[in-house]
């Protein structure tokens, strides 16, 4: 299968019989045990994409849980002082949930009810996948289970606070990195014992076909409302626009973007941002833009960071969300076909940005879009001003204020 963009069908509906993407991509690499479950969540997902009083519930709960639209708005002084293109923001932080797992955990739960599950579990890295899903599923009076790595308990204490608050059960994971890695590895492996009765929510477009699908199908909100906002703001789609969104595993991004997809990249440019890791250390946890060599990782191939014998080798990022090894298939298939590119931003120039940005203007991104915020910076003075930059501000970052204190010694809400 030749590597090409279908106009007209979103990206996540453009895998083949196998679950992949270009042939490439994605797929379904999972246990016997699983086939089952998967099948019926496919068969159920597909089915609820067509029925109209799922679309109206979710779009209730997008309209008055979440409280969509986000802003969008203008960074003035960040774009006087830059000198170059303008510079907006995408507030999607401004929410209950303060990011953007908010409209997956949604559609998820929605499902388990429709499905019958009363149980839901996921995992967590950065703390707002495990946040979001706690307090939906409370809403909806389901029991929530997540998967942390301790590492990542120590450094996003107050979203774990948030989550017991909701009455989740928070299990610390003391395998590998203890990072999200190997929080997901252990929530799968809780759903393979406990599929029957549990519906699981993988935190990005990770994991198995359908669970990329279902977190793309629900962060797909974000570029319907920037679509209508463009046109609101600019009476058109502008014709020099660069959308700029961090990347992890890339649910945000994929989000961001999909509306946008079947523009011509000359008039719309998609950047993601991947977490380059420490200036003082050779790790990172940016598989795409130092061009990791293919691999399989729960239970999809993609992109992934190896050691030399091919094992999933380390990660290193100062933002927990970023720090995960392998990328959607989604964003493996838009690097190749050249349709998005993908760079880089260190731990400290995601320091330098976050400092920027709060303090000229009152929003405070959290350290994974600060990444983003961080290429913003370094390209808006190359630019006209009549060039667009908008970069998702995907989390705030009150779960980093800590962290930020400790490496710049003050944290501005
Ligand atoms: C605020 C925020 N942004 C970005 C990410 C990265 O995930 P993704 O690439 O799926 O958007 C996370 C993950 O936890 C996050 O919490």
């Amino acid at each position: 299968m030749s590597l090409k963009i279908r106009k007209g069908v979103p990206l996540i509906d453009q895998h083949d019989r196998n679950g992949m993407w270009g042939g490439k991509f994605g797929g379904n690499y999972i246990p016997e045990t699983l086939k089952k479950p998967i099948d019926d969540l496919e068969k159920l997902f597909s089915k609820l994409r067509k029925d109209k009083k799922f679309i109206e519930e979710r779009d209730y709960y997008f309209k008055n849980y979440v409280g969509s639209p986000t802003p969008f708005i203008r960074l003035d002084n960040l774009t006087d002082y830059l000198g170059g293109a303008q510079v907006w923001a995408k507030v999607v932080s401004e929410n209950p949930g303060t990011a953007h797992k908010i409209y997956s955990c949604i559609v998820h739960c929605l499902i388990a009810k429709r499905s019958g599950k009363r149980y839901v579990c996921t995992d967590t890295g950065a703390g707002m996948q495990g946040k979001n899903l706690a307090m939906v599923a409370k809403k909806f009076g389901l029991k929530c289970k997540i998967f942390m790595g301790i590492r990542d308990i120590e450094r996003q204490q107050k979203n774990v606070i948030v989550m017991k608050k909701y009455g989740a059960e928070v299990v610390p994971v003391t395998s590998g990195s203890q990072t999200l890695v190997d929080a997901v590895s252990e929530c799968m492996r809780y759903w393979v014992a406990n599929c029957d009765s549990v519906h699981m929510v993988i935190g990005s477009t990770v994991g198995p076909c359908i669970f990329v699908k279902i977190s793309g199908y629900s962060t797909s909100q974000i570029s319907r409302e920037l679509k209508v906002q463009l046109f609101e703001e600019f009476g058109k789609i502008p014709s020099k626009l660069k959308l700029l969104n961090c990347v992890g595993g890339g649910s945000s991004a994929y989000g961001f973007w999909s509306e946008f997809i079947d523009y011509d990249k000359n008039q719309i440019e998609l950047i993601g941002v991947e977490a380059g890791g420490s200036k003082k250390s050779k790790l990172h946890a940016a598989p795409l833009s130092n061009n990791s060599k293919l691999g399989i990782l729960h239970g999809a191939k993609a992109y992934c960071i190896q050691d030399s014998d091919g094992q999933i080798g380390e990660t290193e990022s100062l933002s927990s969300g970023l720090d995960y090894p392998s990328v959607s298939p989604l964003h493996c298939f838009l690097k190749d076909t050249g349709r998005a590119r993908y760079t880089s931003a260190t731990d400290e120039e995601a320091l330098n940005a976050y400092k920027l940005v709060s303090e000229m203007e009152n929003i405070s991104p959290s350290l994974e879009p600060s990444h983003a915020f961080a290429t913003a910076i370094s390209l808006a003075p190359k630019l006209s001003k009549d060039t667009v930059i908008c970069v998702d501000s995907c989390g705030h970052s009150l779960k980093d204020s800590e962290i930020i204190k400790s490496k710049l010694g003050f944290y501005t809400e």
